[in-house]
């Protein structure tokens, strides 16, 4: 099993030529990208929505000039970055491709390396992009997470108190109605279940609360992966039967992971909220499935579900407090997530899995 990428860089190439397309497309697939072609102005414009990361685009295109496109794009993807191709270089149009936003500008026939070097180079400026909106995204986050923590710590206590002598009245009813006849007991049992239900989801809500109102010491040690991993499944293996979801631990080629350096609870708690949002999200029949290995100096883990996946538009919202899109959900469990991984120095991706549902790549530092 080699380490998993949530992304492949995309080059969308648009020209009309179809042996430099050919020879293109060689070269690039060769070198890691993943390549898409347009031959048109109008293709590349349908292509764009399917996103890439960088485009090179012919200057002169047979409904088309190329700055006009390149400038839609570069408004269409503005993370994205765009490379201008030409037969012939004059001024002018060097000044156009600057114009249109292109962040290099390349003669044809131009040779592999040079046409390499530049597209790495873009990628390059991708990433410092993603970098940046990731940074801003981040900050946003940390804010809102300050604020529920303030929030928190005085709220939790004031719901807690009423919260607990509601169900210390509702034992009472309980043993009262037990007591009455065999009768009565059924109908007046089901409501009392019911109500007990409520307050242990609401407590379980408060309990999220209050991880972020009790920031503790952090106290780092090797954790086994292995039977933690085996522990979250088995703890879930029920509510995965119940849904009739194939749930699985997959470890990497037999090759053994060395352990991680962290908290085994709040480490538990991560896989726990990834597993169950993994369950929630898989229809019956499907899969969901851990998996871990060795990657350089970094352990990683994947939670792989064949559910619909993540709409993209959700993605840079996933770890925000509050964001959900179940009636039932605090849309706290990513959050939490997200806190402790970068509590661990680790990092956390969403893609799509091989079955085309959600994944969920986790990174985390190996313990020397
Ligand atoms: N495996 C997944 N597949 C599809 N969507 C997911 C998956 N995991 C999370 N999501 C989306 O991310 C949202 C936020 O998840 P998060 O765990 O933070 O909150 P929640 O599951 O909605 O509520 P809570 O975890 O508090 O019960 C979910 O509502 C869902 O829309
Ligand atoms: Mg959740």
């Amino acid at each position: 099993m080699t380490a998993p990428q949530i992304h492949r860089p995309r080059v969308l190439v648009v020209d009309d030529n179809e042996a430099f397309l050919d020879n293109l497309q060689e070269l690039l697939g060769d070198a890691g990208y993943q390549v898409d072609i347009a031959m048109s102005c109008r293709e590349a414009r349908e292509r764009a929505g399917v996103d890439f990361d960088v485009a090179l685009v012919d200057l002169r295109l047979p409904d088309g000039d190329g700055t006009v496109l390149a400038r839609e794009l570069k408004e269409k993807v503005p993370e994205a970055e765009v490379v201008l191709l030409t037969g012939f270089a004059t001024l002018e149009t060097a000044v156009a491709a600057v114009r249109a936003g292109a962040c290099a500008y390349l003669m044809k026939p131009c040779a592999p390396n040079e046409l390499l070097l530049t597209l790495e180079q873009a990628m390059r400026q991708v990433r410092l992009h993603a970098e940046k909106r990731e940074l801003a995204r981040r900050a946003q986050v940390t804010e809102k997470l300050a604020a529920v923590g303030t929030m928190t710590a005085g709220l939790s206590h004031e719901i807690r108190n009423p919260l607990n002598a509601a169900a210390l009245q509702l034992s009472v009813l309980e043993r009262r109605v037990l007591k009455l006849s065999d009768e009565l007991q059924p109908k007046l049992l089901e409501p009392l279940r019911l109500v007990r239900d409520e307050i242990r989801r609401l407590d379980h809500i408060l309990e999220d609360f209050l991880q972020f109102a009790r920031p503790r010491e952090f106290r780092p040690e090797p954790v086994e992966l292995k039977p933690l991993l085996r522990r979250v499944v088995d703890l879930l293996g029920g509510q995965a039967d119940s849904r009739r979801v194939h749930l699985e631990v997959v470890s990497d080629g037999g090759a053994s992971v060395p352990p991680v350096l962290g908290e085994e609870e709040r480490l538990r708690q991560v896989l726990i909220n990834l597993t169950i949002n993994a369950l929630e999200a898989t229809p019956a029949e499907g899969t969901v499935r851990v998996s871990s290995g060795l990657n350089g100096d970094r352990v990683w883990i994947t939670v792989d579900d064949s559910g619909p996946g993540v709409p993209p538009e959700s993605r840079d919202r996933l770890f925000e407090p509050f964001f959900t899109t179940k009636a039932q959900g605090s849309g706290l469990g990513l959050s939490i997530v997200h806190a402790i991984v970068t509590q661990h120095d680790g990092t956390l991706e969403v893609g799509t899995s091989p079955e085309g549902g959600a994944r969920f790549l986790l990174y985390l530092p190996v313990a020397r």
